[in-house]
């Protein structure tokens, strides 16, 4: 079986497509809301992908890193935004961000934790990062059943409990946590022809000053 890394590094030519039958932009949309975004700020986008998150920071203005495991995800993502400056591509893992100590005002992860060995470890890193007052925004799947994502996505976790990540959160020392659900699913069927829609949820929590 190939890794997550090999499989996102087959499919990033086609992530566009398939991300748009996933889910919409109500994911983006909410994660913006309660996040508060300022234009002139900094952020981390992890497991940035295509650019579903970066991009749209990019448009309000803010600078961007995108890390993610994945060159041809990346790749893909460059190619979008070929000139910016705004616009900073790093290869990395998100249980080691390639990023300063207290550097950045935000940090997203859309549709990443549930691909990680180590959820509390990358939640830990993307605290790290933060400077006091910083806040990161989770977006990703609710507890679910469909086992055949495991094999056919390459996922590492069947979703998570809300509690475990409020406990994530408040263990990396962040303050003002919630977590709730948007008003979104993820859709998909196995080769098989199992489907599943599966209620997304949306983490925030701040670091103290
Ligand atoms: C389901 S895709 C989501 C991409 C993007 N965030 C979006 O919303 O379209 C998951 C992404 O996370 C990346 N990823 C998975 N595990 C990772 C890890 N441990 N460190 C960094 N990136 C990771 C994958 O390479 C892939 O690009």
């Amino acid at each position: 079986m190939s890794t997550s890394k090999e499989y996102f590094d087959t499919i990033g030519a086609d992530w566009d497509r398939m991300q748009e039958t996933f889910f919409s932009e109500r994911v983006r949309v909410r994660a913006f809301q309660v996040a508060v975004i300022e234009p002139d700020r900094a952020a981390v986008d992890v497991g940035a992908g295509t650019g579903f998150i970066t991009g749209a920071l990019l448009g309000r203005g803010l600078r961007v890193i995108a890390v993610d495991q994945s060159p041809t995800m990346l790749e893909s993502l460059r190619a979008k935004f070929p000139d910016t400056d705004a616009l900073d591509c790093r290869i990395g893992d998100a249980e080691q961000l390639p990023v300063d100590d207290a550097s950045v005002d935000y940090c997203f992860a859309n549709m990443c934790l549930h691909h990680v060995d180590r959820p509390p470890q990358a939640v830990r890193e993307m605290a790290r990062i933060l400077k006091p007052g910083g806040k990161i925004v989770i977006t990703d799947l609710d507890s679910h059943d469909h086992a055949f994502l495991l094999t056919e996505h390459h996922d590492r976790w069947m979703g998570f409990d809300r509690a475990q990540i409020r406990d994530w959160f408040r263990d990396a020392g962040l303050q003002d946590v919630d977590v709730g659900g948007i008003d979104e699913t993820c859709c998909t069927a196995s080769h098989g022809g199992e489907r599943a829609a599966i209620s997304i949820f949306v983490a925030v929590g701040t670091k103290p000053q």
